[in-house]
């Protein structure tokens, strides 16, 4: 496996490569769910590469950016136990060498970014879409992968790659969970122990919320109720609903629902996002 920090010998190396290529775009700090990606992609492809950069663009002005978790050799064991050729892990000076005010970005539409996550991190999915598509470019990809957790993020990115005729395809990945629920995420290595136990009630109303869909009784309000009182102890963020295809706001739930959560926990203020197909 080589483990490359400069565009010049990604190129290179890129070059070098015969057969398919599968792109997994991480942010580092690599758990089970990363890993789950990086296995699609290798059953699916002659060849992985792996990129690791903690995109400063797509982080607002009071986020995480200094303090997310940045675990590089524990993250390169993973991939070369999976079979990784390439790891690709830059620093933002070689993303962007260019002044960052002065960047030509990708910039989705109100319509897919003015809800949701996109609506309390404005930018956000500019950094994501401008940083993804750099990725796409340098790494020649034939797939690349991304989890259903961010699932705003998965149908984003998929509009990207039709609207602006990317030769690439996305394979979506299921969300991956610990044995409790509780969706794998960087971000969980942020909570204490008193807060994760608080933290899977947030997987537990959308587990909820499919049983009383399902029951064929419940209504919209009647589950959100349920899911406001199961996450009390939470700053809830949103509940909401949209239809999974067009990525619309639903007024009354069906079989095309997805519902999306994101709350903050009491103590250390970490957001959390989850969502599941009813
Ligand atoms: O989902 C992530 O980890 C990031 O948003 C991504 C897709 C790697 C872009 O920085």
């Amino acid at each position: 496996m080589k483990i490359i920090n400069n565009i010049k010998d990604l190129k290179e190396e890129i070059k070098n490569l015969k057969g398919t290529i599968g792109l997994v775009p991480t942010m580092g700090a690599l758990h089970d769910g990363h890993k789950s990606l990086i296995d699609k992609a290798a059953k699916e492809n002659d060849n992985v590469v792996v990129s690791i950069f903690v995109n400063p663009i797509q982080f607002g002005a009071n986020e995480d950016l200094d303090k997310y978790p940045r675990t590089p050799e524990n993250d390169y064991k993973l991939c070369e136990n999976a079979g990784v050729k390439i790891v690709f892990a830059p620093t933002p000076d070689v993303m962007y060498s260019q002044d960052k005010n002065n960047l030509t970005l990708i910039c989705p539409p109100y319509s897919v970014v003015d809800k949701l996550c996109g609506k309390s991190r404005p930018g956000h999915f500019d950094g994501v879409c401008s940083v993804v598509a750099k990725l796409f470019n340098l790494s020649k990809a034939t797939r690349a992968y991304f989890g259903q957790k961010d699932y705003q993020q998965l149908f984003i990115i998929q509009k990207m790659v039709k609207d602006l005729n990317f030769d690439i395809e996305i394979v979506p990945c299921p969300i991956v969970r610990e044995n409790d629920n509780l969706a794998l995420s960087s971000r969980n290595r942020y909570l204490k122990d008193s807060e994760r136990k608080i933290a899977l009630n947030i997987s537990k109303s959308l587990f909820e919320a499919k049983k009383l869909f399902e029951s064929g009784t419940a209504t919209k309000r009647a589950i959100i109720d349920n899911s406001l009182k199961l996450m009390e102890e939470l700053d809830v963020e949103y509940i909401e609903f949209v239809d999974v295809n067009t990525f619309e706001f639903q007024d009354e739930i069906d079989e095309n629902t997805l519902m999306l959560i994101a709350a903050r926990t009491p103590e250390t203020n970490t957001r959390l996002i989850d969502n599941i197909k009813l």
